[in-house]
């Protein structure tokens, strides 16, 4: 049984079951030696009853010529000689939400009015020379909201044509019912006055009308007269602004609901581009992904959905998919129908763009991709495919750079819609600028005190190609082969990092990550960053992720990330408790936090025993998107994107130090990090790259990683002991089995030196830049050839953790800086 089309009524002339539920070229495309199909009038209205040939709906003949002239403008040649019109209206759009986002609904845009701003500000452009200036006044244009009116009332007509003497009735009554008569009035008194200033300007512009305008002043008589080229621009702005605002809502939509491949488009467009100007036309052909995503977008939400109905001739016999179709006789592929139909492809109902790859998923190969034609096919087909198409790609490749957007809760069932114009479906959604990850917009520049940071030249160990696609590739590959890189992988760089020899910096960094508590910079306990660091912003205090805020130099030359730590109501604040327990049970715990004690929150199911867990299982869980380490990373990049030629330094504390290190150690970033957990468990996990000569799955054995974890003995959990069934973290529902750092490991012998005991209470930032810090903390004497001389100092060492559980035995051994001591040439310190 073959269906043409599902939600279209049927009627005695309207073929019922016919053909694969496939889009038909031999309905709608070109046919050899045969005429094409003319549309159905009973839909579309008889040609002649229009009062002036207008594209859509005019006669084969006056189409041919129509169509022709029309055409010029629209080939990709002549779109690329367009092209500083439309890049004109999206760099408005982008500046236009981007001031939304400090606006009175904090980012909270409506994207269909906006997209919808846009699509007729640059077919206005295009069309008749001058925008409607909605972008600029961010409100639809009387002229278009009349449009909208009028389709309104379009659906009424349509369903006229097919029923003659209620059409006729339906025609001439609307003139009299209220709305549809003004706006019928003010649509055509508006086209037609813009039309003629338009053909006022004598300008050499080169627009889609700049040809039909040139023939038209040579008189030419098989031109477009003035009113059929009117009539053109209105169905222009009719047919080129909602669809593609709809196409464009749809993708947006789809790649929001899902994280994994919203992050892969992303990805494309971050490496495929250094800056937002090199986002054109012509670059934006290469984003495969991007573009295979707005493919599966048109599949899903194609803009005309309905079935776009010829009729045969009255005295034609039609063979259509091998079925003998008389005259007379509506037909047509409904295109929703078509696109979701499970004969043409697998999952319909899900977001897949991989199917449009080349080569796709075994599991997709058999699609019938053809089934999906958003444009429609041969003579009657879309002008503006080429125009749609630049649009999608550059509009959606400039949203991604240069937000973040998350759907408001109204838009979850924005797809369930019914309805093709957009006009009344709102798609609310929260902005946020990439450049700054949520940041609030309140980049205080704070008073300015005594307070400096020390720089030094820091050794690391990094890779060379540090972009972020290859990284990912690196751990994708270290995860699954267990390989480790070539040797010219790596390159041991010198660059500039804080000196964590210097009270005062250690100090600044401490309160840095002190300030990762308290969500407005300036008020309660806020620590005033001064000296080189006064510039701050916070991201991520809007969710219940990853915490912190940024801080900057005048100069934006470096820039300091500051992760916030866990919030158990036990230490700290207490909003984002939930989802940094799972965090710490799945980075830190040997096995999903769910081996040994009911407390313990179960964040994933490899567990396989108490003690045990499926390692392969695990990493997979690591990898999940939403996590911080990822949520970190992202951070990173848009930090990078924005200061580019910045070196950026990263801080934190506990969770957050923990976080900063293996962000540090991914990108190889100087890292100061404050009571970290132990962090080498996830970055054997998370499949960190590892330099020649080291084993990936012992991390913690690494030299010069720039990753400087500072603490003290009486701090369990910077310890790695707050384990076991009566350690106070077990009884939180904390599972930290971790119990090594990667990097260099300062240590203040507060056990040793201050008799303290072993407590959770010593964890708290604030206690240990009072008690430890402050107190302890005398300027580490660096001689010339700034060997590292702890005997001055308070700090009891810097020791690798690999020997953590070994036993009493220390060795001062220094290399020539401070920061590569030896690891397993470290104190031990006994608690
Ligand atoms: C994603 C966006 C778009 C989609 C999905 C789309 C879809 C379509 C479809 C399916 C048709 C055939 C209608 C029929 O057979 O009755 C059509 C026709 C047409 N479209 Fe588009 N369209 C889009 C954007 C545009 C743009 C941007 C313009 C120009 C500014 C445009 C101008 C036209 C014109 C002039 C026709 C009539 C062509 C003719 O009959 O020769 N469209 N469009």
């Amino acid at each position: 049984m073959h269906l043409f089309h599902l939600s279209t009524r049927v009627n005695e002339r309207t073929l019922p079951l016919v053909g694969l539920l496939t889009y038909r070229s031999d309905i709608y495309g070109i046919r050899a030696n045969k005429k094409q199909i003319p549309k159905d009038p009973k839909f579309y209205g008889e040609p002649d009853s229009f009062p002036v040939a207008n594209i859509i709906e005019c006669s084969e003949t006056d189409h041919a010529r129509i169509r022709r002239h029309l055409s010029y403008g629209f080939s990709e040649s002549a779109l690329y000689a367009q092209e500083p019109y439309l890049t004109k209206y999206f760099e408005l759009l982008i500046s236009r939400l981007t001031e939304q986002i400090a606006g009175p609904q904090n980012g909270v845009v409506d994207l269909v009015r906006w997209y919808n701003f846009l699509t007729f500000d640059n077919i206005g452009e295009l069309s008749f020379g001058e925008p409607f200036d909605a972008l600029a006044n961010g409100d639809y244009h009387y002229w278009i909201n009349n449009i909208s009116t009028l389709l309104k009332f379009g659906r009424i007509q349509a369903f006229g044509h097919r029923y003659p003497i209620l059409g006729s009735i339906i025609k001439y009554g609307m003139f009299f019912v209220p709305g549809f008569g003004k706006a019928a009035m003010e649509h055509v008194e508006y086209g037609q006055k813009k039309t003629a200033k338009r053909i006022g300007l004598q300008t050499d512009r080169n627009d889609i009308m700049s040809y039909p305008f040139q023939v038209l002043r040579h008189n030419n008589s098989n031109g477009m007269t003035t009113a059929e080229i009117t009539a053109a621009g209105t169905a222009l702005i009719l047919a080129g602004s909602e669809t593609t605002a709809g196409a464009l809502c749809a993708a947006t939509f789809l790649l929001l609901s899902d994280p994994d491949r919203m992050r892969r488009a992303r990805d494309e467009v971050d490496t495929a581009f250094g800056s937002e100007t090199e986002i054109t036309l012509k670059s934006t052909l290469g984003l495969k992904y991007l573009l295979a995503a707005i493919e599966e977008s048109l599949r899903m939400y194609p803009p005309v959905p309905v079935r776009l109905p010829r009729r045969t001739r009255p005295d034609s016999v039609e063979i259509i998919d091998g079925h003998v179709v008389p005259g007379g006789m509506s037909i047509g592929t409904h295109q929703w129908s078509s696109n979701r139909s499970p004969r043409n492809f697998t999952d319909p109902d899900s977001f897949i763009p991989e199917r449009w790859l080349k080569p796709p998923p075994d599991r997709y190969v058999d699609d019938d991709l053809s089934a999906v034609q958003p444009f429609s096919q041969g003579p009657r087909n879309c002008l503006g495919r080429n125009l749609a198409y630049a649009e999608l790609r550059c509009v959606m490749a400039r949203m991604l750079w240069n937000f973040d957007m998350v759907l408001c809760e109204q838009s979850r069932d924005w797809m369930q819609q019914d309805v093709v114009t957009l006009s009344p479906f709102y798609l609310p959604m929260y902005l946020t600028e990439v450049a700054t990850v949520g940041l609030m917009g309140n980049n205080n520049l704070l008073s300015v005190t005594s307070i400096t940071v020390v720089y030094i030249k820091t050794r690391i160990f990094m890779l060379v190609d540090r972009r972020r696609s290859a990284i990912e590739n690196y751990r994708a590959y270290t995860r699954s082969s267990g390989g480790t890189l070539p040797d010219d992988a790596w390159i041991m760089d010198e660059i500039d990092g804080p000196d964590v020899s210097d009270k005062e910096t250690v100090l600044t960094f401490a309160k840095m990550t002190a300030n990762d508590y308290i969500a407005e910079p300036g008020t309660g306990d806020w620590n005033q960053i001064s000296g080189r660091f006064n510039w701050s912003a916070s991201f991520g205090w809007l969710g219940d992720g990853l915490r912190g805020h940024i801080y900057a130099d005048e100069t934006n030359s470096t820039i300091i990330i500051s992760l916030k730590g866990t919030s158990p109501a036990l230490f700290d604040g207490a909003e984002t408790t939930t989802n940094d327990k799972l965090n710490d049970n799945l980075y830190f715990s040997c096995c999903c936090g769910q081996g040994g004690s009911y407390l313990w929150r179960q964040v994933c199911d490899c567990s396989t025993g108490v003690y045990t867990a499926n390692e392969t299982c695990i990493t997979e869980e690591l990898h999940n998107k939403d996590r911080y380490y990822e949520s970190a990373i992202d951070l990173y990049t848009n930090v990078t994107k924005v200061y580019p030629n910045a070196d950026v330094w990263l801080t934190g504390h506990s969770l957050g130090g923990a976080m900063s290190a293996l962000l540090g150690l991914t990108f190889g970033l100087p890292t100061v990090a404050f009571q970290a957990i132990p962090d080498a468990l996830p970055a054997a996990r998370l499949g960190l790259p590892t330099p020649p000569g080291y084993n990936g799955l012992l991390p913690q054995t690494r030299k010069n990683t720039g990753i400087f974890h500072i603490g003290h003995t009486a701090d369990p959990i910077y310890m790695g002991a707050c384990n076991g069934v009566g350690s106070t973290c077990t009884w939180a529902g904390y599972a930290f089995e971790s119990a090594c750092h990667v990097g260099e490991m300062c240590v203040y012998d507060t056990v040793g030196d201050k008799g303290w005991r072993m407590s959770i209470g010593t964890h708290r930032i604030n206690n240990v830049i009072s008690d430890v810090i402050e107190a302890h903390h005398v300027d580490i004497n660096i001689s010339n050839d700034q060997n590292f001389n702890v005997r001055n100092t308070r700090l009891v060492g810097m020791f690798g953790q690999n020997n953590h559980h070994d036993g009493h035995h220390f060795l001062y051994e220094y290399n020539e800086y401070i920061y590569y001591i030896y690891l397993q040439d470290a104190r031990m310190v006994w608690m």
